[in-house]
């Protein structure tokens, strides 16, 4: 594990990068955001390649809009008109997304610093404190994100605590292109969703509150596809949900032959093409970043589930503990069947 300063926030703060090792993998991430900036492996040839989209300079980070390796709360994607009723009181949040609110709000989780509780050679785990009100939601809450390599994984485990009962939903919006960071856009790359059911939405991107089947639909990516013209931005809900630690997703780069697997504990995955991705600074040594440069599966409940009552709920009860956990779990293959 190596630290270094990366830069000062407007206010003097400084933001440090942790760099975590195990074996053949190295992961860099900053306490701005607690973002992921940089995930090493050897491709198939055993040349050196970094997966994940970041700057190089913290004014970046602070510039682009577009959530760039950060870690996304309170909610973790939109609640539909920016407002939700919790034990008979309705709160409003801020409308980011106007008439929505989207990955928790103006200042949200990715753009605050976070505090280290602890760094090893290959796990870090970074503290966060949301003060009552912030953004709208009710209830101080206590987060705290666990970073750790192994097993040729990166593993994320979520805590939180509230002392009023509010709303939990914690993300990472890491931004992933299996062919390398640099490497344009991730249309040749192939992708598997093993879950049969998604949440349609409605043109704000708020789900309309059906669950319905991929059967028949353009959501059908059961078996693993190139990803080719379309482009998704959706939720699919995971099949059998119980809170176990379950595959959502599964990708591939036969360019570098790069496999990454996704399992979450949680019950929805949001599977994002890039679509908005133009307009991004420059990358980490000048890289270009287009639209479909890169693709996002974040492990989440369902947008907008406090508005839909038949949604798996991510309200928090007071004093109680919000746990969740997700792996990206590498592997290298010449081809897939
Ligand atoms: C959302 C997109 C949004 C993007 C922001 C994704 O999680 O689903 O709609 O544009 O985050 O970068």
């Amino acid at each position: 594990m190596t630290e270094k300063l990366f830069g000062k926030m407007p206010d003097g703060t400084p933001v440090e990068e942790y760099t975590l090792r195990d074996g053949e993998l190295s992961c860099g991430v900053i306490t701005y955001g607690g973002a992921l900036r940089s995930l090493v492996l050897p491709d198939r040839a055993g040349k050196p390649v970094d997966i994940l989209l970041g700057f190089d300079t913290l004014e970046d980070y602070q510039r682009q809009d577009k959530y760039i390796g950060a870690l996304i709360g309170r909610y973790a994607n939109r609640i539909g008109g920016s407002r939700f009723v919790l034990e008979g009181q309705e709160y409003r949040l801020a409308a980011n997304e106007s008439p929505n609110h989207l990955h928790g709000g103006v200042t949200g989780f990715d753009k605050q610093v976070w505090g280290v509780e602890s760094a090893l050679e290959n796990t870090l785990t970074l503290t966060l404190q949301s003060p009552d009100g912030q953004e709208g939601y009710p209830g101080n809450l206590e987060v705290t994100v666990t970073y750790t390599l192994g097993d040729s994984a990166l593993s994320i485990d979520y805590r939180a605590v509230s002392d009023r009962t509010t709303l939990c939903n914690l993300t990472n919006h890491a931004y992933w292109n299996l062919s390398g960071h640099n490497s344009g856009d991730i249309r040749e790359q192939q992708f598997r969703l093993p879950n049969s059911r998604y949440t349609p939405v409605d043109a704000g991107a708020i789900p309309t509150g059906t669950i319905d089947p991929v059967e028949g639909t353009p959501m059908d990516l059961r078996q693993l596809q190139a990803l080719g013209k379309r482009e998704y931005d959706h939720n699919w809900a995971i099949d059998n949900w119980d809170g176990t630690l379950r595959l959502a997703a599964q990708a591939f780069s036969p360019g570098t032959g790069i496999d990454m697997e996704v399992l979450t504990t949680l019950p929805g995955i949001q599977f994002y093409t890039g679509n908005f991705l133009d307009g991004c600074p420059k990358g980490k040594g000048g890289a270009v970043y287009p639209r479909h440069g890169a693709f996002c599966l974040e492990t989440q409940y369902y947008p907008n589930s406090p508005n839909i009552p038949d949604f798996p709920s991510a309200v928090l009860p007071a004093g109680e503990v919000w746990r969740s956990k997700t792996v990206y779990r590498f592997g290298k293959r010449d081809h897939h069947d």
